[in-house]
């Protein structure tokens, strides 16, 4: 099994391209299911998720290649219904593709994607949703067994909570679905927002209507087009950190800062330097890093996947700062590991008290899930001598080449066998 070993201190210094987004590419690949006609993709990061996403369009049917930095996918006679647990199993995107395969057959057996380290994320959001279209279904032997007996009809719902998948997967579904459909209290990430862009392109019917209200008329006709996804915000933010914790100065580009405003806002406030430009940040780190108290939230809120980053560095804050979690119920796995590197943290039910003024101390560290392992990585990276980073499969299904940008800005990593 792979590791990375990491040899601290180092103070980063250059520039890092940032990479398609991992979360936008992930449903755009499964509403390409819409279409019978070649889709072009661009700017898809090089991650493991992208992959078992791939190898579920191609296991469903759709012809998928790679010509120079485009994906090809062509779905002329993609027929397919049945998204197995192998494929499923390892990344809870693949429950995206019901959606789209509903929409377009009108039948689909999906696996359930089961729990994950982070909680127990169910999809009963997203099965609610597409009741309401017209959807039956049965959970048998670890499957959702789904059927549109009259095809998907429009509908007006509510989510009883934000869901980033379950918005995706009812737009998906119901840009075919006969009628107007209203998505009211939908997820805004900006990934969403790139996924409607998409839509939109490839000819479907949406319309934002309020801040989470969504209006979709179903379409017949789906156009060929060319999409390049949007950059990754959370790897952006995740180098912004890095550079703000070794008190180095990183050039972050291929960026939209005003997507990120929320996690620029909370670094100049501790202290960071950070200047934007249209497609690029500047970001010098300082000695001094002021304590701050956090709750993630849904967008425009503090993102659940930048907690750990953000635990590591406030682990060097003058004082006392909390981080309280607020999507996810089990999202404090890296506590554990970092206490093992002199970390001070304390987990009070869904809230982490994080001591100040802490000098971490190189160990042997074990991933747990994909943002845990880059909290890690960070940990390692101002941490004197050798740290190994072990089970790093969790970083390398959403980090492109993760030990190749931090090299290139004079980190000390490695990856071992
Ligand atoms: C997506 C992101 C993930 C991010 C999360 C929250 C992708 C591929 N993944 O995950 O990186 O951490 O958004 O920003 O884009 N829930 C239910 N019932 C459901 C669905 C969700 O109760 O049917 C709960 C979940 O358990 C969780 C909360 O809603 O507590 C938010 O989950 P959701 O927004 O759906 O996350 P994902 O789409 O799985």
């Amino acid at each position: 099994m792979q590791k990375l070993e990491v040899f601290g201190i180092n103070k980063l210094k250059g520039q890092i391209d940032i990479s398609g987004s991992k979360n936008a590419s992930l449903p755009v690949l499964a509403a390409t299911l819409l279409s019978d006609k070649k889709i072009y993709l661009r700017n898809l990061p090089k991650v493991k998720d992208i992959e078992t996403m791939i190898n579920l369009l191609r296991s469903l049917g759709s012809k998928v290649k790679f010509v120079k930095k485009n994906l090809i996918i062509d779905n002329c006679n993609q027929n397919k219904k049945f998204a197995a647990y192998k494929l499923v199993k390892t990344m809870r995107a693949g429950i995206l593709v019901l959606g789209p395969l509903l929409a377009k057959f009108g039948y689909a057996k999906v696996s359930l994607p089961g729990g994950c380290a982070i909680g127990s994320r169910p999809i009963d959001l997203h099965l609610k949703g597409l009741s309401k279209l017209g959807v039956q279904y049965k959970i048998d032997q670890g499957y959702v067994h789904a059927v549109a007996p009259r095809g998907l009809k429009g509908s007006n719902i509510r989510f009883s909570k934000i869901s980033v998948g379950a918005t995706e997967n009812l737009i998906i579904a119901a840009c075919l679905a006969k009628g107007t459909t209203i998505l009211n209290n939908c997820a805004i990430e900006p990934e969403i927002k790139d996924l409607t862009s998409f839509l939109i392109k490839l000819g479907c019917n949406i319309k934002w209507i309020a801040k989470r209200s969504i209006k979709i008329v179903g379409v017949k006709d789906i156009k060929q087009i060319r999409y390049s996804v949007m950059f990754d915000r959370i790897e952006a933010c995740t180098y912004l950190i890095a550079a703000a914790i070794t008190e180095g100065r990183l050039k972050i580009k291929n960026v939209i800062p005003n997507v990120i405003k929320t996690e620029i806002d909370i670094l100049k406030k501790i202290g960071v330097k950070i200047v934007t430009k249209k497609k690029e940040i500047k970001v010098i780190g300082n000695k001094k890093i002021k304590s701050i108290n956090i709750k993630t939230a849904p967008y425009p809120g503090f993102p659940t996947d930048l907690q750990a980053q953000f635990m590591v560095l406030l682990c060097k804050a003058d004082k006392e700062s909390f981080i309280q979690e607020n999507i996810f119920e089990n999202r404090f796995m890296h506590v554990a590991e970092l206490n093992r590197m002199g970390a001070q943290i304390k987990i009070k039910g869904n809230k982490v008290l994080v001591k100040g003024n802490i000098t971490f101390a190189a160990a042997e560290l074990m991933a747990t899930d994909l943002r845990a392992s880059v909290s890690l990585i960070l940990a390692a990276l101002t941490a004197k001598g050798r740290s190994v980073i072990n089970r790093i499969y969790h970083l390398d299904r959403g980090y492109e080449g993760i030990e190749k940008k931090l090299k290139k800005v004079g980190a000390k990593i490695r990856r071992i066998n």
